[in-house]
């Protein structure tokens, strides 16, 4: 599942084109208020532990999850790395992973490449979640030399792939008995956790009380720049900061970017509502243009992200992109103006959009007017 939107955006003869960008959450730039607190940031040496601003979001992080404490990492590809080496540091030890898991199908399965542990891939039902007796089966008895043991199982939370759906409570809890009755433990890709929280109507920490450790990225639809943080016991953070360090992931006065993530947790989060609720309205307009065109799962949008899975012959997700950047002579005619939508096609056959912070209520309308324009254009096609 390669990321690969269209990149030629055309501009009409000298017209005004407004591009609206969807491809992602991680588009997003820092505000004018973002940009003050990251200037106004106090910062000391964070590889001696001495600056004050990441130590106060490590402190608020740790609090705002209910875990011991957190430690903040560039990347959260390097956040699931950490978690992973720090979970499985013997040899021969096997991961339980969704087969739609970003940590399985975007990290370079890193997991296995510098981790050196087994993914082993459990089917992914479209809601993100995965059956549960399948999940007892595939954990292995660990009396058998032959077979490489079960250390633990991972999470994504909302999941990405499955279009940014929400894991049921009762199913995390589920997950987390499992793997505690089978001595392994559970890691939450929580990337964009805040926004389950949100869809779920819980405290994020109800969530994470049934998890062992989580990744949470500032950088998605919070909308700072850089950073994620990881968090579970003392124990786990305190061999997560050798980890990070021996990674070259050790920062210095990186108090300046913790400031962002800081502000984003204050003035971002509170708005994540509104991400989902443009979500539900693209998703619900384009159920109704794009009938025989595309899919739009039943299980509905939980967060930010609408996945239009193709299901009209001959079209395709990359073509259904390319054509949401385009501006045709009728199309400017028909609509009155021109409009251009950036969206990904993840896959060969669905093609994402993703709400997030550098939008506006104005700017969802027109995105909905050229998509549903576009649909039913498709619609009527031979
Ligand atoms: C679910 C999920 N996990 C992890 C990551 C990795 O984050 P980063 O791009 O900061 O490495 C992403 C990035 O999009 C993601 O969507």
């Amino acid at each position: 599942m390669a990321y690969s939107s269209s990149s030629a955006v055309p501009v009409a003869n000298g017209d005004q084109v407004t591009v609206i960008d969807f491809r992602s959450d991680t588009i997003t730039r820092p505000s004018a208020g973002m940009r003050q607190a990251i200037a106004e940031a106090v910062v000391g040496d964070d590889v001696y532990g001495e600056d004050p601003t990441v130590n106060e979001l490590q402190r608020r992080c740790a609090e705002m999850f209910g875990m011991e404490a957190a430690l903040f990492v560039p990347t959260g590809t390097m956040g699931n790395l950490i978690s992973i080496l720090v979970h499985c540091r013997e040899r021969g030890l096997e991961a339980i992973v969704g087969h739609k898991a970003h940590i399985l199908l975007n990290e370079q399965a890193g997991i296995a490449q510098f981790a050196g542990v087994i993914p082993r891939t459990i089917q992914n039902l479209p809601d993100g979640t995965f059956d549960l007796n399948e999940l007892r089966r595939l954990i292995r008895p660990t009396h058998d030399v032959h077979q490489p043991n079960t250390r633990m199982i991972c999470l994504e939370n909302s999941h990405n792939f499955c279009g940014g759906k929400a894991l049921p409570l009762d199913f995390v809890k589920q997950v987390y008995q499992i793997a505690h009755e089978n001595n392994c433990v559970v890691h939450t890709d929580g990337a964009r956790i805040l926004n389950a929280a949100e869809a779920l109507g819980v405290h994020v920490s109800e969530i994470l009380k049934y998890s062992d450790s989580v990744n949470m990225c500032f950088s998605k639809g919070l909308a700072a720049p850089v950073g994620s943080i990881i968090a579970g016991t003392r124990e786990f953070i305190d061999k997560a900061l050798r980890m990070r360090k021996g990674l070259g992931g050790g920062m210095r006065q990186v108090g300046i970017l913790a400031a962002a993530a800081l502000y984003s947790l204050e003035h971002v989060r509170p708005r994540l509502y509104e991400d989902h609720l443009w979500a539900a309205a693209i998703a619900k307009a384009a159920r109704k243009a794009g009938q025989g065109v595309v899919h739009i799962s039943e299980e509905g949008v939980d967060t930010n992200m609408v996945m239009f899975e193709v299901v009209k012959p001959g079209l395709t997700a990359h073509l259904l992109a390319d054509r949401l950047l385009q501006v045709t002579e009728k199309e400017k005619e028909d609509l009155g103006e021109s409009i251009v939508v950036k969206s990904c096609a993840i896959s060969p056959m669905v093609t994402r959009v993703v709400t997030h912070n550098d939008l506006n209520t104005d700017m969802v309308a027109m995105a909905i007017k050229k998509i549903s324009y576009v649909l039913e254009e498709f619609g009527k096609e031979e």
